[in-house]
């Protein structure tokens, strides 16, 4: 008998929701990449905000999907050092030498998202703020190659985990992938740690994020009651994540928001 029900046929899209969710994974990771080569010590959140929103608004003919969502106000999320998620851009917060900056873009493009998001070293960072980058980068790198039909999102989880608590850091609960399509945030939730062979099946055809957002102390979050948006850690150490949007494959996954130099991507 099997535990775990199926997955609903709502969560499989069809071939031409898939050619659409390409498009706007492709969009998202073209956003990073152009943003790149601003994150440099000096540079204001807020202007690497403007700087995405006008790209992502008269490049791109899209839609930067954080803008107005649930009333974020703002194009994309910068996150820095002990901020785990959502830290709103402003023009007063200026990247400084040392800063370790997550950058993360949603694009909507006619109809269906993608979302992606990056660590940034400003400058030189300390040892220890490097290697929390670099083993975030691969907790999301080992859950990407668990990711084929027939697995479970337990298996998902439980890299991630036993990656980081490997290393001596913990995985924020409160926040998760999910599904994605024409909806931001849709089922299932991705949770970013669990037991392997538990939750759903993973079937042909769905669409969801991973992100884990690792923290170098505790695992534990607290909102900031200032802004209602921002999510720090409550030790006040640093946190990183990264993020991909994936489609499940015969074969295993294709990773929607690959930029140039990333394995899933061919050349070009
Ligand atoms: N991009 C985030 C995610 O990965 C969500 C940001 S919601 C916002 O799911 F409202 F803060 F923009
Ligand atoms: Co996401
Ligand atoms: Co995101």
């Amino acid at each position: 008998m099997k535990s775990q029900p199926n997955p609903p046929p709502g969560f499989i899209k069809t071939p031409a929701e898939i050619e659409r969710m390409r498009v706007a994974g492709r969009l998202a990771a073209d956003v990073i990449e152009m943003i790149a080569p601003h994150v440099q010590p000096g540079v204001s959140t807020g202007e690497l905000d403007r700087i995405c929103h006008d790209f992502i608004v008269n490049v791109q003919h899209a839609i930067p999907a954080p803008l107005d969502y649930h009333g974020f106000p703002k194009s994309i999320c910068t996150s820095v050092n002990q901020v785990v998620c959502h830290g709103i851009p402003s023009e007063r917060r200026i990247l400084k030498n040392g800063d370790i900056v997550n950058v993360d873009v949603t694009v909507l493009k006619d109809g269906y998202h993608g979302d992606t998001s990056v660590m940034f070293l400003v400058g030189r960072c300390e040892a220890h703020a490097e290697r929390l980058v670099r083993v975030t980068h691969e907790c999301l790198y080992r859950a990407i190659e668990v990711v084929h039909p027939g697995a479970r999102l337990g298996d998902i989880g439980h890299v991630i985990q036993q990656h980081a608590e490997a290393n001596y850091y913990s995985v924020v609960r409160e926040y998760c992938g999910h599904g994605i399509g024409s909806q931001f945030h849709e089922e299932p939730q991705v949770l970013h740690y669990g037991r392997p062979g538990t939750g759903m099946e993973l079937v042909e055809g769905m669409t969801f994020t991973i992100e884990p957002m690792i923290n170098a102390g505790k695992r534990h979050t607290k909102l900031s009651q200032r802004d209602g948006w921002t999510v720090e850690t409550r030790d006040g150490r640093l946190s990183a994540q990264w993020e991909h949007t994936l489609l499940v494959t015969a074969g295993g996954c294709e990773v929607l928001t690959a930029r140039r130099g990333e394995p899933w991507r061919g050349a070009d």
